[in-house]
């Protein structure tokens, strides 16, 4: 038996509701750029088993974890203060939902298919794969998406699919997509579903935290950070207090890892950091050279004030790969002003190309080659302090210019807000494009064909 329902998961399930039925947040009149040409997107009917349902299952994956708590404020998660506006504990799983709140909210949805650019499929794809990673179905990964598929190509009307054999549909799924990657030949299952290896799904479009090395199907979009402002002054004010803040520390390191004796990155991290510590800062402008949050256990998850405090006063904030390339840590960085510390390409540059163009990393972020610093002696705080002053002033502006590319604004927040454009807004744009030029593309094959 499911365990009961939470009040806070009825209420989100009845606004949910009241918003499918609406058809939709009305956005008439705060639609900026009213011209919807080639902008429509058709948002799929899916029964609830493929969204709403798995929020029921919320504290049902023990080795995950219960993550009821996070879907409140449509997967923001709980405010951090009674009085907070804009900072949410928000768990960057439950992007499918704050993705499917701000889709309802999109200005140029059409409920005809035919008139539609994109197709948008609301499954809940990440949660609805816990029971493959980490529940009792760990066994059948390779199911995962079959049910899926046969509802959008039979149960549900064909038509939509066949109009571009899936080539205009696109879904969030909100894991590394190596989660989603394993291979079907395993037998059995090492770790994963194998949802991105059935052909059934190799035409759309999966937007996911983190891309493989050489994938075709799917793009990574930022993790979702604990900031949600809801209007332009929420904003301004928070920009302004990153522009004002001291930067007392040369580096920080937010994160866990590197204790183990192997040499890797982390682990040079965590000894050159001990190391500075000791050092005199006289004469630098620096009070400290290293700071060091150890966010172990996960105990930095949904308590971002343990990391925005110290960001804030820091120029540079480390990102080395952990478990995989990509860090949340990237994204809350940039909204602090901290200058990100790049080690290897892939954590990045190679994945974020919508939202953070790949030769603008010159001009807000600094790269050292993780081999560098594991074998050949290189030390980081060496790099750091030789960077001129100007330039770090440069970098820091940069970062500031980006911010809101990387930053997931609250649903429904003000008109002045919506000038801005967001993750979601460049997620949007880019998936638009890419759909179409993909159609256009097999439109033109069978022109040749024909
Ligand atoms: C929820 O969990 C129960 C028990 O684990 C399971 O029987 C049920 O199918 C799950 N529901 C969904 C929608 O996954
Ligand atoms: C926050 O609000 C909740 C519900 O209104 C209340 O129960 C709780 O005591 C409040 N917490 C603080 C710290 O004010
Ligand atoms: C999955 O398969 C492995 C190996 O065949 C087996 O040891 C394990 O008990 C199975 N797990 C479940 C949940 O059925
Ligand atoms: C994917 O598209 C190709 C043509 O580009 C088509 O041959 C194939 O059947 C499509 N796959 C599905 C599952 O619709
Ligand atoms: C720590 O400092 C000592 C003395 O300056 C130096 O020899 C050593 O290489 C440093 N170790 C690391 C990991 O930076
Ligand atoms: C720092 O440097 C200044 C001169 O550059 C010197 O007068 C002062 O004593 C130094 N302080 C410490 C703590 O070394």
């Amino acid at each position: 038996m499911p365990p009961p329902p939470t009040t806070t998961f009825l209420l989100f399930l009845l606004l949910i509701f009241q918003l499918l039925l609406a058809g939709g947040v009305s956005s008439q009149d705060t639609d900026l750029e009213s011209d919807c040409t080639d902008r429509w997107i058709h948002i799929r009917h899916l029964p609830p088993q493929f969204n709403l349902d798995l929020l029921a299952n919320c504290s049902e994956y023990p080795l995950f974890d219960n993550f009821c708590p996070y879907i409140s404020n449509h997967g923001l998660g709980q405010k951090t203060h009674n009085s907070s506006h804009s900072w949410y504990r928000t768990d960057p799983f439950m992007l499918e939902l704050i993705f499917h709140r701000r889709m309802l909210e999109y200005p140029c949805l059409t409920p005809d298919p035919n008139l539609a650019t994109a197709v948008f499929v609301p499954y809940y794809a990440g949660l609805d794969s816990l029971k493959y990673l980490f529940g009792p179905e760990v066994n059948s990964s390779f199911r995962h998406g079959l049910d899926l598929f046969e509802y959008i190509t039979n149960v549900d009307n064909p038509s939509i699919w066949n109009k571009n054999l899936g080539h205009d549909h696109f879904l969030v799924m909100a894991r590394p997509a190596w989660d989603f990657s394993q291979p079907l030949s395993n037998n059995p299952p090492i770790f994963g579903s194998s949802f991105l290896e059935l052909p059934e799904f190799f035409n759309i479009t999966a937007l996911t935290l983190e891309a493989r090395a050489y994938s075709w199907q799917e793009q990574a979009i930022p993790y979702p950070t604990s900031f949600h402002p809801p209007n332009l002054a929420f904003y301004e004010s928070w920009v302004n207090r990153v522009k004002k803040s001291k930067r007392t520390t040369l580096m920080l390191f937010a994160g866990g890892g590197g204790i183990s004796s192997n040499p890797n990155v982390r682990r040079s991290i965590r000894l050159e950091c001990e190391n500075v510590t000791s050092m005199s800062t006289n004469g630098t402008g620096y009070a400290k050279f290293c700071d060091f949050v150890d966010c172990s256990n996960g105990i930095c998850e949904h308590d971002p004030i343990k990391f925005m405090k110290p960001m804030l006063q820091s120029s540079f904030c480390l990102q080395p790969p952990g478990d995989t390339p990509t860090r949340r840590s990237t994204f809350d960085g940039f909204l602090a002003g901290c200058i990100p510390v790049f080690f290897e390409e892939i954590s990045a540059k190679k994945q974020y190309g919508w939202h953070l163009p790949e030769e603008k990393y010159e001009e807000f972020s600094v790269f050292i080659q993780k081999e560098d610093v594991v074998f050949k002696g290189v030390k980081i705080m060496d790099v750091l302090m030789s960077i001129p002053r100007a330039e770090i002033r440069r970098k820091r502006e940069k970062v500031l210019e980006m911010l809101p590319r990387v930053m997931y604004r609250k649903h429904g927040s003000s008109l002045g807000l919506r000038s801005k454009k967001d993750a979601f807004d460049i997620a949007i744009e880019g998936t638009l494009q890419r759909i179409k030029s993909r159609t256009e593309e097999i439109a033109a094959q069978h022109y040749v064909l024909e």
